[in-house]
């Protein structure tokens, strides 16, 4: 039988209230845009940035509008022209030389991070390092940029490839990674000779401009990177950079909807995109899984970020002979999670991002509990804390079609449905819009392969939560978007194939 937790059951370390992080390096991010190797302080209007844990604003920055980001992309189109003949070793030492930098200021910047975006520190620092190794897996890539020798039909002819770098690329970035959404992006596009022009979300910009600090420091020349910042005209700059003839491609992480607008305003130049959108993981946990395996590997996708990352797993599909079991123990290890300031010592999980975050969240349990779901732990919000810290709430005998199973919680939302065959069940995973990532366990190496094999997403994480790293295609199918980050095939998207064919050769 499954107990429900009292409300009050959780662990607080203490009250999220007033810390500012100490740092090694005080002057690691300006509180300006990046524009042409410049700091740009003016403007007419200002927006601030707040610690979501306490709500203090912690930065001042200038709120840009379509004549800046215009500037940037002329900047960028400009440092093009030549960074482009920048030799690919010379590309590949800056990138590395990027990557040292990070890695020397790894703690600074994890606190930045953790400041800016809630989660804990160790956790930041882990995204640090995880975003440096971006740089420099494509400083190994940027030497390794081939074409191919084409046998061709007419005898006389000869033909062969070489790859090109595609021109000025709009890097649009969320919060959620508010440094590795950017190096994933941009160190694919700097080792392909591409110019960057980053717009980071309003609410976690400061790792972007340490980034591109530390960019300056490692050598990239002006003009190379540049981030522009806007809380009000996001909307317009997002269209500058899809109309605007001088950029050759657009990159973005976020929500299907807004990747849906992206796509179709850069209709009229018909650029490049590639779109990182929202997920709706499915987790199927079949009879013959390593339960205690599947409990451990469960919390570290869907609670990754407090359930705030594109492949949390959204929807866990536990066997109904193994339900309660998996259940129990997946409880028994939420109910000991500590919340608190991510910057406190001991903290395990953080805040939500906003709070509207937290009404997301709310709103999806309150929908599974109509429909007839059990509650194991209550959870919900924590005021002692302050007002975006939500403790996880744990529901099983979920309706599968609950709101939760068609668009994703993006939260501290545990939700187990019970299934009865993998007919079923990938039926079940596969009755979505979306198709990102999945993740199944079984010690079945047959089960693994046919499911893996039919399941709808681009990524499929069998016996682990944990998959994602710089040598992994990272992307979706379906409504989750297009186009592949990190790996081999993240460059792809930054280059143009340009066949070269030579006629009248003849033989000796
Ligand atoms: C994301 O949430 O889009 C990124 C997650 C990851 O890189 O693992």
């Amino acid at each position: 039988m499954l107990r429900l937790s009292r409300f009050k059951a959780y662990h607080i370390i203490s009250r999220a209230m007033s810390i500012r992080p100490t740092f090694a390096n005080e002057s690691l991010f300006e509180p300006a845009a990046f524009i042409d190797g410049k700091w740009v302080k003016s403007a007419e209007e200002y927006f601030e940035v707040s610690d979501p844990a306490t709500g203090e604003v912690i930065a001042t920055l200038p709120d840009q509008g379509v004549n800046d980001v215009n500037h940037a992309i002329e900047c960028a189109s400009k440092a093009f022209a030549s960074y482009k003949n920048v030799p690919h070793a010379k590309r590949a030492q800056l990138l590395r030389n990027l990557y040292n930098l990070m890695m020397e200021n790894v703690e600074d910047l994890g606190k930045l991070i953790t400041w800016e975006n809630g989660k804990p520190l160790a956790d930041a620092i882990g995204e640090v390092k995880y975003a440096a190794s971006f740089f420099d897996w494509y400083a190994g890539e940027a030497v390794r940029i081939y074409g191919t020798t084409i046998p061709v039909g007419f005898t006389r002819n000869r033909a062969f490839t070489i790859r090109q770098p595609v021109g000025v690329c709009g890097i649009i970035c969320p919060w959620n990674f508010p440094a590795a959404m950017i190096t994933r992006k941009a160190g694919a596009a700097l080792a392909a000779g591409c110019t960057v022009v980053i717009k980071p979300d309003a609410q976690t910009p400061l790792s972007a401009l340490a980034l591109a600090q530390l960019a300056a420091k490692a050598g990239f020349p002006p003009g190379t990177i540049n981030v522009v910042l806007t809380l009000k005209r996001v909307k317009e700059i997002g269209l500058a950079l899809c109309k605007s003839p001088l950029v050759s491609k657009i990159s973005f992480t976020g929500s299907t909807a807004v990747g849906k607008i992206l796509a179709e305003q850069s209709a009229s130049t018909l650029k490049k995109l590639s779109l990182e959108l929202g997920g709706n993981a499915p987790l199927i946990v079949f009879e013959d899984a390593d339960i205690d395996q599947a409990v451990d590997q469960a919390i570290a996708t869907k609670f990754r970020n407090l359930g705030q990352t594109c492949i949390c797993a959204n929807r866990l599909y536990v066997h109904r002979a193994v339900i309660d079991e998996f259940t129990e123990k997946i409880a028994a290890k939420i109910r000991k999670f500590k919340f608190g300031h991510g910057l406190q010592p001991d903290v395990t999980h953080g805040c939500l991002i906003n709070t509207a975050a937290v009404a997301k969240v709310e709103a999806h349990v309150e929908d599974a509990i109509k429909r007839g779901a059990t509650v194991v732990v209550k959870g919900g919000r924590m005021p002692e804390l302050g007002d975006t810290f939500y403790f996880p709430t744990v529901l099983t005998n979920v309706d599968p079609e609950a709101r939760l199973t068609k668009e994703e919680t993006f939260g501290p939302l545990c939700a187990i449905i019970p299934f009865d065959s993998v007919e079923q069940v990938v039926e079940y995973a596969n009755n979505t819009r979306f198709g990102l990532a999945s993740y199944v366990f079984s010690k079945n190496i047959e089960t693994i392969y046919t499911v893996a094999e039919t399941l709808q997403s681009g990524m499929v994480s069998c016996n682990t939560g944990v998959f994602s790293e710089c040598p992994i295609p990272f992307g979706g199918i379906k409504e989750s978007g297009y186009g592949r980050e990190g790996s081999l095939h993240g460059i792809e998207d930054y280059t143009n194939i340009k066949t070269i064919a030579i006629g009248n050769i003849s033989r000796l």
